[in-house]
């Protein structure tokens, strides 16, 4: 199945979509800053999937923590589901936090995520989006 992939800070127009994946890595258990202007313009009732990656554990509160951000923000959007990976943290973000004793736990954690997304991830993630396209019927 043929899809648009676009970056994006570069989405011009959100119209005429029937089904729109938005992916995103967690920063600061919440949707990088650039994603917020995306968020703002898409139109009302648009269904909308979520996909993020986090160096954090899968399953645990901080990734959901980021997702319910992005649910608040796409208020105005009909979600039709999210997913959750982990995915590499940079040596410096880890280098960084594992120095401040209030992050140290989650630097340790996200050590961990330095192999991922792996080949399972990335077949978890393809299940997840058949599953959102045979919802839509996209
Ligand atoms: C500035 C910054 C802040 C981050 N904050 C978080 C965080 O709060 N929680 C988390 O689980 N991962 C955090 N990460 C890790 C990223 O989510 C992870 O590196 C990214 O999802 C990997 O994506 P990729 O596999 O697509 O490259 C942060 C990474 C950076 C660079």
């Amino acid at each position: 199945m043929e899809k648009e992939l676009i970056p994006i800070e570069e989405v011009k127009d959100t119209q005429g979509y029937g089904i729109i994946f938005i992916g995103f890595p967690v920063q600061a258990h919440s949707v990088p800053a650039k994603v917020l202007p995306f968020f703002k313009r898409l139109p009302e009732g648009q269904r909308i999937a979520f996909f993020c990656t986090h160096g954090s554990l899968r399953g645990g509160h901080l990734p959901k923590q980021a997702l319910e951000h992005a649910f608040g923000l796409a208020s105005k959007a009909k979600i039709m589901g999210t997913f959750g990976t982990r995915g590499k943290v940079s040596s410096h973000v880890i280098e960084a936090l594992t120095a401040k004793a209030e992050h140290k736990a989650w630097s340790e954690e996200a050590q961990g995520a330095h192999r991922h997304p792996d080949e399972a991830d990335l077949a978890d993630a393809q299940e997840f989006a058949r599953g959102i396209i045979a919802k839509v019927g996209a």
